[in-house]
């Protein structure tokens, strides 16, 4: 029986974790496989450090490169992240060695996916990355071949287990968003840097990947309008919950009659839909195509989830040469276009701290109107104990209008000097 020796650069979270599960299941890979898929050579920065896995027998190289180009290895393994070297310069120097490569890197890829493909192609070594959209969601194989056969109109969901986590909690638990950071990175859902989770950035490198597979286009997260959650509150949350929301960080690319409008930001959705019911670390990703619409749901960050895909990639490759990395030839993938995001139609919620003055009101509705916007509700809400000169807070509902009708309407306001701080802007999904 021939091995697959396996060259692993990346021994945290997800490093370790793969290190556990191809242990755990070595026998039931080789009765599906045919082969022993066996981590040989390993790269991390401390060699001195307890991972908690037995890594006897196993070369160690202090440089991830070397690795790479270890000629004892089959098939390199990619899980250091960040979107320079060393993990670039490893992936490039085992792809140019001829060695199929697997990572998790959505951040390099979003960066540099077109290249790293069209290198891949050049040397015929494959590039695999179901573990950098969705965690254990199998979305990249799923677009990749299973729905090759649709016309997909649309690709949306929640990409980002830490931020799903994190208003999770605020929500249903009254936490503060530090608190639930903090939990989220003891369990290894969050980036190295969590602003790329809580900022949005983590979703837009996904997301941009899950473009180019789905539509056809180079990779390019910078053709993405990006919004993180940092600035909800514990009252966005239950002013949306009132009103029969829930409030998700959302990626959604859609074909539009302008290009494909790619977008990353805080949605409240109403409740009884199924994308609202999707709690904590758990990812969900639908896909509309014109033959079939499909929704895979599952957990969406760390070791064991990510393990699982990256796991699946090597026991594909174990069996197969790979394929194209973005489901097309690099050389036939389009550069993405950016849609405007002022023609985004849609409801909004939009929240004001408003100066307790006589005809605040009226002018709040006043600029609404002078954009022709119309309000589904407009609710102020009282502090507990007001006092005199304290600011209200003002809730707006809109019925669907357009994005640049709201950005030039609470400009308008904030020019009257009603307001006391900057106002809070979600977008809303409704039936
Ligand atoms: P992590 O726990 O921080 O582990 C990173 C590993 O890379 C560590 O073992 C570290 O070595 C090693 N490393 C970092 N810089 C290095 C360098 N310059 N040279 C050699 N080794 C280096 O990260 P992780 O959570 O496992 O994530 C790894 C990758 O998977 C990232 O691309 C991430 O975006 C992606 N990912 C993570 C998850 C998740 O849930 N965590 C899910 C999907 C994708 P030491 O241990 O010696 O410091
Ligand atoms: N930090 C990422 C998340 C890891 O929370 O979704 C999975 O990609």
């Amino acid at each position: 029986m021939s091995e697959l020796k396996v060259g692993l650069a990346g021994l945290g979270t997800v490093g370790a974790g793969v290190v556990r599960m191809l242990e755990r299941q070595k026998k039931a890979l080789i009765a599906r496989t045919g082969r022993e898929i066996k981590v040989v050579a390993v790269a991390a920065r401390d060699r001195a450090k307890d991972r908690g896995i037995d890594l006897s027998g196993v070369r160690w190289h202090d440089d991830p490169v070397a690795l790479a180009r270890d000629p004892d290895i089959d098939v390199f393994v990619e899980l250091m992240g960040g979107d320079g070297d060393p993990a670039k310069a490893a992936v490039i120097a085992a792809l140019e060695a001829g060695k199929p490569v697997v990572t998790a890197n959505k951040a390099l890829l979003a960066r540099c996916g077109a290249d790293l493909a069209a290198r891949s192609e050049a040397s015929g070594a494959a590039l695999r990355f179901e573990a950098a959209v969705a965690g254990g969601i199998p979305i990249v194989k799923a677009l990749r071949e299973a729905l090759a056969g649709n016309h997909i109109t649309r690709v949306s969901g929640i990409l980002n287990g830490t931020c799903n986590y994190i208003l999770t909690r605020m929500a249903d638990e009254k936490l503060s968003f530090d608190a639930c950071l903090a939990e989220a990175q003891r369990l290894g859902y969050a980036e190295a840097d969590p602003t790329f989770d809580i900022d949005g950035f983590d979703s837009a490198h996904k997301l941009s990947i899950l473009t180019s597979l789905a539509f056809g286009t180079k990779v390019d997260a910078d053709s993405i309008y990006v919004e993180g959650i940092r600035s909800l509150t514990l009252a966005d949350l239950e002013a949306a919950d009132d009103l029969g929301y829930k409030v998700k960080l959302l990626g959604v690319a859609v074909r539009t009659e302008e290009g494909i409008e790619q977008r990353v930001h805080p949605t409240m959705v109403p409740k009884h839909w199924p994308i609202a019911q999707v709690s904590g670390v758990i990812n969900a990703v639908a896909v509309d195509g014109d033959a079939v619409a499909v929704t895979l749901v599952g957990p969406g960050a760390g070791g064991d989830a990510t393990a699982s895909a990256v796991v699946g990639d090597l026991a594909d490759l174990a069996t197969s040469a790979g394929g194209y990395a973005f489901g097309a030839p690099a050389a036939d993938l389009v550069p993405a276009e950016r849609a405007p995001m002022q023609h985004h139609e849609g409801g909004y919620y939009i929240r004001l701290s408003a100066v307790n003055k006589p005809g605040t009101a009226a002018i709040i509705a006043g600029r609404m109107a002078d954009e022709g916007i119309s309000l589904e509700s407009i609710v102020q809400r009282r502090p507990a104990r007001s006092r005199d000169g304290e600011p209200a807070t003002v809730i707006l509902i809109t019925y669907a209008t357009t994005e640049e009708a709201v950005r030039r309407a609470v400009a308008a306001i904030d020019a009257e000097g009603v307001l006391a701080s900057v106002p809070q802007v979600i977008r809303i999904e409704k039936d």
